[in-house]
């Protein structure tokens, strides 16, 4: 059997693991991605250790110095990564000790239980923070092509069948309403997530007299007043993956909704809706057919979706039956978390830009929104209006319907000796129901498709994302 080396065991082990084993439990190859707050997080243990009499001041100076030389090397691509030192932490802790003897008093009252803890909070709250904007970017864009476009109207769908007339600034603001939902789960995860474990050690705190409030103040743990906020169960902290879980829940519906987004953009750049053109720079081209002009952003918005929603099925799979504490299993978190933060964050700057080099086709949208079935509900409602209860008036605007169906003819070109056969109800005022521009201006209750009501709610979006 092959060994490497014991270079990172302790003094228990007379020989390194076999090739095969490290090479199945290094996880190096994708957790260097931890460097940064990896490194943040020992500068910040390494200066409460010098404060708590731990360190001397000379060896705290030599411990940061060293981790400052290696982060230009990383930076610079030139630190050598060893998968036979398993992972970001060993990796970093073993190339400090080598260059800088105090490096070896760096891991006192810690382990990496609570070290690597801390860096995927550290990481999550830089990777969450810029999200927050990206959402709201995205909202902005779809509230300034609703802006752009104020007058175009469209069919509103159920079932995708043809239903009422809307604005299409109100079938973009109903995203934008999601999105902002999104954008509040996210923001709230943040409190919860700004919580520091370190000094949790490996399920047990320390002997060893720590000053946790420090280590958090200079981490930037602190909530709204400017207290430290730290975890308040050692063996919680260390096998704790909640933050993680509910960063994965959070993204996966807010690709659900990018993905519903991208589904109604799909559907509207096809020849058969036609309702909008999708600038070339976000469409590609076929192989094979030379007229196609393939919308596949917002396929692969769609399709992303999916590793998403797989993400966070993975991460409670994950998660489910593990025995408290820390279990070696905890290491397949991070491709998922990390997974899910490059694809989230990707579709939603992805679909602003989309959405930015999006343009309605007016006349396509024009013919559409005539359709007099739209208004057949309106003409219910001018029923009720006359007195007459809604399930009837339900019924008897269906006969017209059908009674249109068998003359060939639109609903609105309905002679009105032709609807008094249906009912004597109809007077000569009932084809002035089909006027769409009229039916929308009298739907302004809250939440309505009017134009007042849209207007409105369009000039709040644009206030609140200013
Ligand atoms: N690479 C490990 C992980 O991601 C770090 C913690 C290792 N702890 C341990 N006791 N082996 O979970």
């Amino acid at each position: 059997m092959k060994h490497t080396s014991p270079v990172s065991r302790s003094g228990r082990f007379a020989l390194g693991p076999a090739a095969d084993v490290a090479q199945f439990t290094a996880s190096v190859q994708f957790d260097w991605r931890l460097w940064r707050h990896d490194i943040l997080g020992s500068k910040a243990h390494a200066t409460m250790l010098e404060k708590a009499g731990l360190l001397t001041h000379p060896e705290l100076s030599a411990i940061l110095a060293g981790l400052d030389q290696i982060t230009k090397e990383i930076e610079a691509g030139k630190f050598r990564w060893k998968s036979e030192l398993e992972d970001v932490h060993m990796n970093i802790e073993a190339e400090l000790t080598r260059r800088v003897p105090a490096g070896a008093k760096l891991h006192t009252g810690r382990s990496r239980n609570d070290q690597v803890a801390l860096d995927m909070r550290l990481w999550l709250r830089d990777e969450t923070v810029p999200l927050l904007k990206e959402i709201s970017q995205l909202q902005l864009a779809l509230v300034e092509f609703g802006d752009k476009d104020l007058d175009v109207i469209i069919p509103g769908y159920t079932h995708l069948q043809r239903a009422q007339p809307v604005y299409l600034a109100h079938h973009l603001l109903a995203y934008v309403e999601m999105l902002e939902r999104d954008r509040q789960r996210l923001q709230q995860s943040l409190g919860r997530l700004n919580v520091c474990p370190l000094g949790s050690g490996a399920l047990a705190g320390s002997t060893l007299p720590l000053d946790r409030e420090m280590v958090a103040r200079l981490l930037g743990f602190v909530n709204a007043q400017g207290e430290p906020q730290v975890t308040q169960n050692s063996m919680d902290a260390v096998s704790d993956r909640d933050f993680a879980v509910e960063f994965c829940a959070n993204a996966a519906l807010l690709m659900v909704h990018l993905s519903r987004l991208a589904e109604d953009l799909v559907l509207w750049a096809g020849s058969e809706f036609g309702f909008i053109r999708i600038a070339d720079s976000y469409t590609t081209g076929s192989s094979l057919m030379p007229q196609k002009r393939n919308p596949d952003v917002a396929e692969l918005v769609r399709g992303k979706s999916g590793r998403v929603v797989g993400n966070l099925v993975a991460m409670l799979t994950l998660l489910k039956g593990l025995p408290m504490t820390y279990n070696r299993d905890l290491q397949e978190d991070k491709e998922r978390l990390f997974d899910s933060v490059d694809t989230v964050r990707a579709a939603v700057r992805l679909s602003a830009a989309m959405v930015q080099h999006t343009e309605a086709n007016r006349e396509r949208c024009l013919a559409a929104a005539e359709d007099p079935g739209l208004l057949a509900t309106d003409l219910a409602d001018y029923l009720v209006r006359k007195g007459i209860p809604f399930r009837k008036a339900h019924h008897l605007v269906g006969a017209l319907v059908a009674q249109a169906e068998r003359l060939g003819k639109p609903l609105n070109q309905l002679s009105l000796s032709e609807m008094r056969t249906v009912d004597k109800c109809f007077g000569p005022d009932a084809l002035e129901v089909f006027d769409v521009k009229r039916a929308l201006s009298e739907r302004n209750l809250t939440g309505a498709p009017g134009p007042e009501a849209v207007r409105a709610q369009l000039a709040r979006w644009r206030e609140l994302l200013a």
